[in-house]
C-alpha cells in the first residue's frame, strides 16, 4: 500500500515538473503561396498573423528542443530539428513512443534536402520520376545514410538509410523552409492511438506535453504518406499510403512496375524493413470489428449475422459505414458515416475512430472497402486497429 502510494506521488511531481501550457494557434492556410514544386524555395505570406506565428513556431524550433505540431496534407505531424538528438529525443518522449522506430525527416525543398541531409550527394536515379510526380506530396523515400550525415541518430536508430519527404502542406512547408531545419516529424497522437487529423485530436492527445499546435484545419488526404524502397532490387511498397501503388506503377518508371509490396503485419521479435509495423497502432478503446472488402454477401448481412451471434448484451456498439451501407440501416447502432467515395473515407477513417471513443462506443464495427486505390492504405490501418476480422 505504502509503494503504491509513494509511486503515484512521484508519478504525480513528474507531471507537475513536466507538464506545459499547449497553445493552439489558428493560421490562414489560404494566405500562403508556396509553388508546387519541389525546387521552390520559400513561400509568400499575405496574413500578418499567420505570418508571425510560424515565425514564432520557428524560433521555438531554433532555439529550444521543445517539438511543435502542424498540419502536413497527411496527417498532423510532431516536429523538432531532425539534426538535434536533444530535439528528437524530446518527439520521442512526447508521443510516448518506442525508442527503435524510426523517424521521417521532412524537408521544404530539394536544395535544403541537399544542403542539410545529402551534404552535396545526389538523389538516386530512381526516384526521379516519383519526386518529379509526386513531391510536395505524401510520399516518403529512403536515401542511402551517409557515415558524414548530421541527421541525428535517434531519427535513424540503426537503419542504414533516412526516410525522407516533403510535404504538400503550406503550413508544414512553411515552417520547414522559414526555420530552413529539416523535421523529424512522427504523427502527432500519442503512441498507439489512431494519427491525429486535427488540431483538436493532437490537444486531446499531447495537451500539457508539448507547447504550440499550429491549427490549419482538418488534413485532407487523411492518411499517413506512402513509404518507398528504391534502393533494393526489386524496389519496395514498404508502408501504403497518400500516394498509391497503382500510381507509383504508372508515374514511377520501368523500375517502379516491379515494385514489390511489403507484409504488413510482423511479429514483434522479427528485424523488419519498416519498423513502425510491428507495433500496435491506430487503436481507439472501443474493440475495432473490421468487416472485410465486399465480395458475395453484403456487408448489412455479415453485421446483421454478427450482432446476432455474439453476446453483446449492455454493450454500447457503433457502426463506421463506407461505400455501400446506408447511414439508418442499424438505427439501434451509433453510426457513422466515413464517406461515400474510397477518398472521404480516406480522409475520414481516423476522425471516425475517435467520434466513436468519444460517444463512449465499445465495439466499433467497420464496413471495410477493396484493397485498390485508396482502399489499399485504408484497409493496412484499419487491420491494424482491429482485434477481430470478419470476411464478407
Ligand atoms: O504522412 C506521414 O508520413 C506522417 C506525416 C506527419 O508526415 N508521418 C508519419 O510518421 O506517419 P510516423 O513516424 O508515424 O511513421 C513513419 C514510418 C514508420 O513506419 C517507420 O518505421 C518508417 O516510416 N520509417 C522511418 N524511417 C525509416 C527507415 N529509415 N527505414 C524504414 N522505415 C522507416
Ligand atoms: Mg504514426
Amino acid at each position: 500500500m505504502r509503494l503504491i502510494l509513494i509511486s503515484n506521488f512521484s508519478s504525480f511531481m513528474k507531471r507537475l515538473f513536466t507538464s506545459m501550457n499547449t497553445s493552439i494557434v489558428r493560421l490562414k492556410t489560404a494566405s500562403i503561396q508556396f509553388e508546387k514544386s519541389p525546387r521552390a524555395l520559400q513561400p509568400s505570406i499575405s496574413d500578418p498573423e499567420t505570418l508571425e506565428a510560424l515565425k514564432q513556431a520557428s524560433h521555438v524550433l531554433q532555439t529550444t528542443h521543445q517539438p511543435v505540431a502542424f498540419p502536413t496534407e497527411t496527417v498532423y505531424g510532431l516536429g523538432a530539428s531532425a539534426l538535434s538528438t536533444e530535439s528528437v529525443k524530446s518527439i520521442y518522449a512526447a508521443k510516448n513512443r518506442p525508442a527503435d522506430n524510426p523517424l521521417i525527416v521532412h524537408v521544404s525543398s530539394l536544395d535544403q534536402l541537399k544542403r542539410k541531409i545529402l551534404k552535396g550527394k545526389e538523389i538516386p536515379d530512381i526516384y526521379t520520376p516519383l519526386i518529379d510526380k509526386f513531391w510536395p506530396g505524401p510520399l516518403t523515400i529512403l536515401l542511402p545514410l551517409d557515415s558524414e550525415s548530421d541527421v541525428s541518430p535517434a531519427c535513424t536508430v540503426g537503419q542504414p538509410t533516412v526516410a525522407v519527404r516533403m510535404p504538400d502542406h503550406a503550413v508544414a512547408r512553411s515552417l520547414i523552409a522559414l526555420s530552413d531545419l529539416p523535421l523529424a516529424a512522427p504523427s502527432a497522437n500519442a503512441s498507439t492511438r489512431p494519427s491525429p487529423t486535427t488540431a483538436d485530436h493532437v490537444y486531446h492527445d499531447l495537451q500539457g506535453r508539448i507547447p504550440l499546435i499550429l491549427d490549419g484545419g482538418a488534413c485532407s488526404v487523411g492518411v499517413e504518406s506512402t513509404v518507398v524502397d528504391g534502393l533494393s532490387d526489386p524496389p519496395m511498397l514498404l508502408r501504403p499510403g497518400g500516394v498509391s501503388l497503382e500510381q507509383i506503377r504508372e508515374f514511377g518508371g520501368e523500375k517502379w512496375k516491379n515494385v514489390l509490396v511489403g507484409r504488413a503485419n510482423a511479429q514483434t521479435d522479427e528485424v523488419v524493413r519498416t519498423p513502425g509495423m510491428k507495433y500496435k497502432h491506430y487503436s481507439p478503446t472501443g474493440k475495432v470489428v473490421l468487416f472485410g472488402p465486399v465480395s458475395d454477401k453484403s456487408v448489412e448481412e455479415a453485421v446483421r449475422e454478427y450482432l446476432e451471434s455474439e453476446d453483446l448484451k449492455d454493450k454500447k456498439i457503433g457502426l463506421l459505414t463506407s461505400l455501400t451501407m446506408a447511414k439508418d440501416t442499424f438505427p439501434e447502432l451509433h453510426t457513422l458515416s466515413m464517406g461515400a467515395t474510397p477518398a472521404l473515407v480516406s480522409r475520414n477513417l481516423f476522425a471516425g475512430l475517435r467520434d466513436m471513443d468519444i460517444a463512449g462506443v465499445e465495439v466499433i464495427l467497420v464496413e471495410g472497402i477493396r484493397e485498390e486505390d485508396e482502399g489499399l492504405a485504408v484497409m493496412n490501418r484499419l487491420r491494424k486497429a482491429a482485434s477481430e476480422e470478419i470476411a464478407v
